[in-house]
């Protein structure tokens, strides 16, 4: 099994999360992270870590297009380990519904 981040992250990605991964195994893109499933050791330390409830343990069903999404993008975006400034806007993208389908960015973030 793996962690990976789920829709909520979108537009949000308060970034409290990489700052307790003892692998560095996050990777950033312009409007959400992700998680990568072959270097994630599963300790669930970053799990309660997020304001939003954006990261899920891969068991949990229908996350199986996540999964795919946190595989694809961790291979092309770049690493992340630093807390950096939110999005201005993230609060008001907080309960916004449907952001994988309109929201999402396949373009990478800046990293570290
Ligand atoms: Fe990192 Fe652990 Fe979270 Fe996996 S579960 S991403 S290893 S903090
Ligand atoms: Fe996203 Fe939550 Fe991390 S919003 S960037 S998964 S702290």
């Amino acid at each position: 099994m793996t962690y990976i981040v789920v829709e909520s992250c979108i537009k949000c990605k308060y970034m409290d999360c990489v700052e307790v991964c003892p692998v560095d195994c996050f990777y950033e893109g312009e409007n959400m992270l992700v998680i990568h499933p072959d270097e994630c050791i599963d300790c669930g330390v970053c799990e309660p870590e997020c304001p939003v409830d954006a990261i899920k343990p891969d068991t949990e069903p229908g996350l199986e297009k996540l999964l795919k999404l946190n595989a694809d993008f961790a291979k092309i975006w770049p690493n992340i380990t630093q807390k950096k400034e939110p999005p201005a806007d993230a609060k008001a993208w907080e309960d916004v519904p449907n952001k994988l389908e309109t929201q999402f960015s396949p373009n990478p973030g800046t990293g570290d």
